[in-house]
């Protein structure tokens, strides 16, 4: 399919935006304490504004000082000392031709008394996500923070931006006033649930006046119990066009339910389309539909089939800034997809770290990552074609090094080329080939089916060495481990193994879940078993909860708190609590119990090289993410 929809240039009020393209809000944490705008933090938003999207819509903003805050590291717009901060931050994003919103913000319940030091306030007493209880709002107060956001807007017109963005999705306060989860109040704000979202826009306007551009985000549904539903908030958003809202950004989700709008790999791509379709068909404003929308294909049939007039891509403008030039220009073979891991960005906010991105070294580091060309070439040498030494070659070639990347096996890829294969990483299926591509491209030397050892190193004659060697799967020493019908994860994901109708799988980690799904996939009766008393503990929150409802619904049995003892043809015995041991009938065990590095190379090149970079897997078995880092760290570094 052609793509043209997503790159018309788009009239949104009395803005052009240079095509359909969005960048949805995230926050980045890259801001100064007390939310000043940071040098950071307009490098990150100027670069994403360079790559040609359209618009940004600049991460939530908290509006006063008392209890907006919903996180640490959060942007300000909460005084008129921050307008020169917020200034310079739109026009960084204007100067490339970029349109800027600014997202506004009161976080209500979701928040936790730690970051502005006062108990949480909401339309009803109720706890947040942390535990901790808010108090319910008083008249004045809800007058109070209407008349916030309305300064919060007006700040943002003074600083240049060409709109703002009420955010009313996600759970924070108003869509907590929205939903009957959270609103539980007897008088006018509880009769009306819409009424403090329509008296803020009416404020908001009054100060902005009618021709600057407020749009408004809504959580479509919230995929909770009691929450609102796509048939309330369909009639919410007509109210909104009624009394002049710009757009409708339609998300979905409470902070409870974030793994339905930071979506991890493990749910479909364009999982809340639904709900911008629905909310289409009952206004006549522009919408914009965002959530695991980085295929430029599925984004394109999105806007001809009418479930959306602009598309918002978060974390695929996070992995790849330069994503609507290279669609642009029709080199989509080069988008570094984003992997929907959530490892780098949602998790690590999640941990009050600033954003980092699993297959994006330069998140957060914008100007200090730059690379640089260098004088006087050096011939690297990097054994091992996985993520890190592909990683490494792409950086030092970029850098004009001359680089030779020897793989013993007959394709780049390694791990990754066994962990793409269930069908929910399709996103890993596609950065392996933009890996692949990268080396093509630049020109790295590859050297395929050569085993690196020290002598082949010495012919070479390298100025460096990076050992890239990667990890291979551990297989522990239990009774049975060997036997015919028992194999490793990979032996399984490389098709060397076949396996039987019932498949009893060991380690629960993220591994096991994964090859448990898959097995589940192609129809046949799976077991998963995990010593420890939960599954999935290696992955961060939303894509655990993820995974386990995957599991679920595929019909896969878990068993936690069980150890496999012994394998024997037909069974596998396993050991629990208090010397407890079952049987479980299996035709195949699949071990998914760990790496171990690959460092036969370590000593004989320390003894020779000396200084050499040991990167990846090979240092220790982790993930991606540091895979990456490490390559593009030793690829700067040389
Ligand atoms: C089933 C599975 C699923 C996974 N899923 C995920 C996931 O979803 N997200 C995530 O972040 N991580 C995941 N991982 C982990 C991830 O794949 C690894 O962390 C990553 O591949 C490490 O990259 P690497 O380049 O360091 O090593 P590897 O990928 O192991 O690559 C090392 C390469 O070196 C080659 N090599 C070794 N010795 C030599 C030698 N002497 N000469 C030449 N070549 C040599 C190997 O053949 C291999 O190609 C998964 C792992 C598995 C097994
Ligand atoms: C790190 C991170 C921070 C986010 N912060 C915000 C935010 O400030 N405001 C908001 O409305 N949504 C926020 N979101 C949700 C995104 O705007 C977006 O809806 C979500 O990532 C799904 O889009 P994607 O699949 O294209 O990433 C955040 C998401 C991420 C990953
Ligand atoms: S960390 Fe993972 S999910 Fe987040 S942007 Fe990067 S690749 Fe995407």
């Amino acid at each position: 399919m052609e793509i043209s929809e997503l790159l018309q240039p788009y009239r949104l009020k009395n803005l052009i935006l240079r095509n359909r393209i969005v960048m949805a809000p995230m926050l980045s944490r890259l801001c100064y304490p007390e939310g000043i705008v940071s040098p950071q933090l307009i490098d990150y938003y100027a670069e994403r504004a360079r790559g040609g999207v359209g618009l940004i819509i600049v991460e939530y903003c908290y509006i006063d000082e008392k209890e907006s805050k919903a996180n640490q590291g959060q942007l300000g717009a909460y005084d008129d000392q921050l307008i020169a901060g917020l200034g310079d931050l739109a026009e960084a994003i204007q100067e490339w031709g970029t349109k800027a919103v600014l997202q506004i913000c009161h976080g209500g319940r979701s928040t936790s008394a730690k970051f502005m030091g006062r108990q949480p306030i909401a339309p009803s007493a109720m706890p947040s996500y942390t535990g901790e209880m808010a108090r319910e709002m008083t008249l004045s107060e809800i007058e109070n923070t209407i008349e916030s956001f309305a300064e919060a807007a007006r700040r943002a017109k003074i600083a240049g931006f060409d709109g703002v963005e009420l955010h009313g999705a996600h759970g924070y306060l108003m869509a907590q006033f929205l939903s009957p989860y959270t609103n539980r109040r007897p008088d006018v704000y509880g009769r009306d649930r819409g009424l403090f979202a329509l008296q803020t826009l009416e404020r908001v306007r009054s100060r902005v006046g009618k021709d600057y551009l407020v749009g408004y985000r809504m959580s479509g549904e919230e995929f909770i119990e009691g929450g609102v539903t796509l048939q309330e908030t369909k009639a919410f958003a007509k109210r909104l066009e009624e009394r002049g809202i710009d757009y409708i950004h339609v998300s979905a989700g409470i902070i409870e339910t974030g793994q339905h709008f930071v979506i991890p790999m493990y749910f479909p791509k364009g999982h809340l389309l639904h709900l911008s379709e629905g909310i289409k068909s009952a206004v006549n404003i522009p919408v914009i539909a965002v959530g695991a929308l980085h295929d430029p294909l599925l984004a394109e049939q999105a806007l001809k089939k009418k479930q959306a007039d602009l598309i918002a891509m978060g974390r695929a403008l996070i992995a790849d800034p330069e994503l609507p030039n290279k669609i642009q220009s029709g080199r989509t073979e080069d988008i570094r997809t984003c992997l929907r891991c959530n490892e780098g960005c949602s998790s690590r906010v999640r941990q009050s770290k600033t954003q980092r991105c699993a297959v994006n070294a330069e998140v957060g580091r914008e100007r200090q990552m730059r690379l640089h060309p260098v004088l006087r070439p050096k011939h690297v040498c990097i054994i091992g074609g996985g993520p890190a030494g592909m990683e490494a070659a792409r950086v030092l070639a970029l850098r004009r090094h001359r680089v030779t990347l020897i793989e013993k096996e007959n394709e780049l890829g390694g791990l990754l080329r066994y962990a793409a294969v269930p069908d929910f990483k399709a996103e890993l299926r596609s950065f392996l080939e933009y890996q692949k591509t990268q080396v093509k491209k630049l020109g790295v030397e590859v050297l395929l089916n050569r085993r690196a050892t020290l002598d082949f190193l010495k012919e070479l004659k390298p100025d460096n060495v990076a050992l890239a060697a990667g990890s291979s799967m551990s297989v522990p020493e239990i009774p049975g481990s060997h036997k015919p019908f028992v194999a490793t994860a990979i032996d399984l994901l490389s098709g060397k193994y076949q396996a039987g109708d019932r498949v009893l799988v060991a380690g629960g980690a993220a591994m096991g879940c994964e090859v448990a799904a898959h097995l589940a996939s192609l129809g046949k009766k799976v077991t998963l078993v995990e010593m420890l008393g939960d599954l999935a503990l290696d992955l961060e929150m939303r894509s655990r909860l993820a995974i386990l409802q995957l599991l679920k619904e595929r019909g896969v049995e878990f068993l936690t708190g069980w150890k496999l003892a012994k394998i024997e043809e037909g069974y596998a015995l396993l050991l629990g609590g208090d010397f407890k041991e079952m049987q479980v009938k299996a035709d195949s065990v699949i071990l998914a119990l760990g790496l171990t590095s690959n460092q036969e190379l370590l000593k004989p090149l320390t003894e020779t090289f000396g200084n050499f970079f040991v990167i990846g897997d090979c240092l220790e078995p982790r993930k991606i993410y540091q895979a990456i880092h490490e390559g593009a760290f030793s690829g700067r570094a040389i």
